[in-house]
């Protein structure tokens, strides 16, 4: 790939890695270089902050300046599953530090540890995350469905759930899902004098923190599933970026960047949907706080072949109209 944004972010980690570096063979109990340490990260931290809608911006140019094959689509989709992965982990590392170091800006949480929240209440992130993404759907089709929520707690019945998480993540996850979920009901509903409600259920197991939302938006082709968490497939409107406004959909990175921040807490996220009915999206996270380990990605001989392996031929006679691994936008006309 030799798009210009592309050269720019590998500039861009490049002279913020060696930022860092600096710091490495300098003494760690010299308070001027801690603070010295705490202005370079959030000075990193900052010079950072558009690289998803800029990447985004990026892949969809390419996309339509070049075509895109399977095996394109493939190395993009393993590149960016893997670099939202590291940046998810580092803009954690930066916040979790200066929120914990940095005492001239301490506007955490008293209750938090840092970014992370020892008893994090899940049915109140639920309904934050939900009454954001209704309040973006109010904006766009002047309607939205309500919230129908169930909670069981399955470790001590009637009591509320709380996990060890970050909160961030985990409202990020929710909103995404909700946002696609009123989406999908005030479309396929519009004719209906009134929207079924998306229906939430939030259960705590032994192992698993589990919440499905459930939505009659008319559900996906089965056929479709996998390619809806590619980062080139989105069925909205191309989003036009402007200053202080959110689009309700558009880049198609809602779904693919919540299954990662699922995946680094080594919980997952799936969907589930019936064509014709609706769509369950479904988040699992790990109930307990000793499973929590983050993932991250390796960097080793496996890697480098993995870009050069190519798609191999199906071993099953099926004749399909439509060849595996279609491009996003491809498969959404
Ligand atoms: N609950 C749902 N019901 C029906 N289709 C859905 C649902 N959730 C996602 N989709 C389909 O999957 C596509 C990709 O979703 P995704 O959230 O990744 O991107 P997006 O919503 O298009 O854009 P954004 O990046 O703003 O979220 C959507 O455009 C939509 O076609
Ligand atoms: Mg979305």
């Amino acid at each position: 790939m030799n798009n210009s944004w592309f050269t720019l972010y590998i500039n861009r980690y490049v002279e913020s890695l060696m930022e860092l570096v600096e710091f490495r063979d300098k003494k760690s109990d010299d308070h001027k270089v801690l603070s010295n340490f705490i202005d370079a990260i959030v000075k990193v931290r900052n010079r950072h902050h558009d690289v998803v809608p800029t990447m985004a911006q990026g892949v969809l140019e390419y996309r339509d300046s070049s075509k895109m094959d399977p095996f394109i689509n493939q190395n993009i989709q393993y590149f960016l599953d893997r670099f939202y992965m590291n940046r998810i982990s580092i803009r954690m590392l930066i916040n979790q530090h200066t929120l914990i170091f940095d005492n001239n800006n301490n506007v955490g949480n008293p209750k938090h540890i840092g970014c992370i929240d020892p008893c994090c209440d899940v049915v109140d992130l639920v309904h934050d995350a939900f009454q954001s993404a209704q309040m973006l759907c109010d904006q766009y089709y002047f309607a939205s469905p309500d919230l129908k929520l169930t909670q069981v707690n399955g470790k001590a019945a009637g009591q509320p759930i709380h996990i060890v998480y970050v909160p961030s993540h985990l409202f990020h996850m929710l909103f995404e899902l909700f946002k696609n979920a009123m989406r999908a009901t005030v479309e396929h509903q519009e004719n209906k004098p009134s929207l079924d409600p998306v229906e939430v259920t939030v259960v705590l197991g032994k192992e698993d923190l589990s919440i499905k939302i459930s939505d009659r938006g008319g559900g996906v082709p089965v056929r479709k599933i996998e390619s809806l968490f590619s980062y080139t497939y989105s069925t909205a409107p191309k989003p036009v970026m402007e200053k202080n406004s959110t689009p309700l959909a558009g880049f198609g990175y809602g779904l693919p960047i919540s299954r990662l921040y699922a995946k680094y807490f080594h919980g997952d996220l799936n969907l589930c949907s019936i064509s014709g009915y609706g769509t369950d999206a479904l988040i699992y996270l790990k109930a307990l706080s000793t499973d929590s380990v983050e993932k991250l990605p390796v960097f080793n001989k496996s890697v480098s072949k993995h870009y050069q392996t190519t798609i191999e031929a199906d071993d099953w006679c099926v004749p399909s109209k439509e060849p595996k691994n279609v491009s996003r936008q491809t498969a959404a006309a």
